[in-house]
């Protein structure tokens, strides 16, 4: 991955009546990720869509998928994500029962980029053992479950917190921000040193204002 500001749409946000015409849309609007959302109604109150799915939107794009599972069991998804076009697979950490590292070793083992995400409530601490080898810490900025939310901005601490620790531990994750992310949150955002930006309804309504 380069080293510039990754923007990555997210298609919860999309009209899913039209969802190969939100892929277009994520190209022209200067997405550099598709991110997928994947809910499965038990990690998250709702259900959104899963590999059937992104198995069909694959051929629309060359761009990468960002596929950020908040499911239980992440375990079970993995596999089949990564066949059906994942190019990065994003668990979380209250969902992983300290499995972390076995779970990101098996998303390389399929050739993936493997990235791991906390809730608002979830520590930096609870991270430390995967920081060695995860590619992408994934920091939710919002609960997990909706798109249009508003960004709880003491979860921009763990962003600052992630960059130092990366420069003291020579480590080289990308940092992804997901959540509440519009035009007035922004320049906040990208202040506390995120490499991805995740943006959902302010991209899809068109006032994202998205800068690099
Ligand atoms: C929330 C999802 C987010 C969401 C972001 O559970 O993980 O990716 O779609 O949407 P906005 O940008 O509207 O907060
Ligand atoms: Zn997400």
């Amino acid at each position: 991955m380069e080293n510039k500001r990754i923007l990555a749409p997210s298609l919860l946000s999309a009209d899913f009546g039209a969802l190969a015409a939100s892929v277009k849309k994520i190209e022209e609007g200067g997405g550099d990720v598709v991110h997928v959302d994947v809910m499965d109604g038990s990690f998250v109150p709702e259900v959104s869509f899963g590999q059937v799915v992104a198995r069909s939107l694959r051929p629309l794009t060359k761009l990468p998928f960002d596929v950020h599972l908040m499911v239980q069991n992440p375990e079970r998804q993995i596999e089949s994500f990564a066949k059906a076009g994942a190019d990065w697979i994003t668990f979380h950490q209250e969902a992983a029962a300290g499995n972390e590292l076995q779970l990101i070793e098996k998303i390389h083992s399929l050739g993936k980029k493997a990235g791991i995400s906390v809730k608002p409530g979830t520590s930096v601490e609870t991270l430390k053992n995967s920081l060695n080898s995860a590619d992408i810490i994934l920091i939710m900025t919002v609960e997990p479950g909706f798109g249009g939310q508003k960004l709880i901005p003491e979860c921009l601490d763990k962003v600052r917190e992630l960059v130092k620790l990366r420069e003291e531990l020579g480590l080289s994750y990308k940092i992804s921000v997901d959540g509440g992310v519009n035009e007035r949150t922004l320049d906040s955002v990208l202040q506390s040193g995120v490499d991805v930006v995740v943006s959902g309804s302010a991209f899809f309504n068109g006032t994202l204002g998205w800068r690099r």
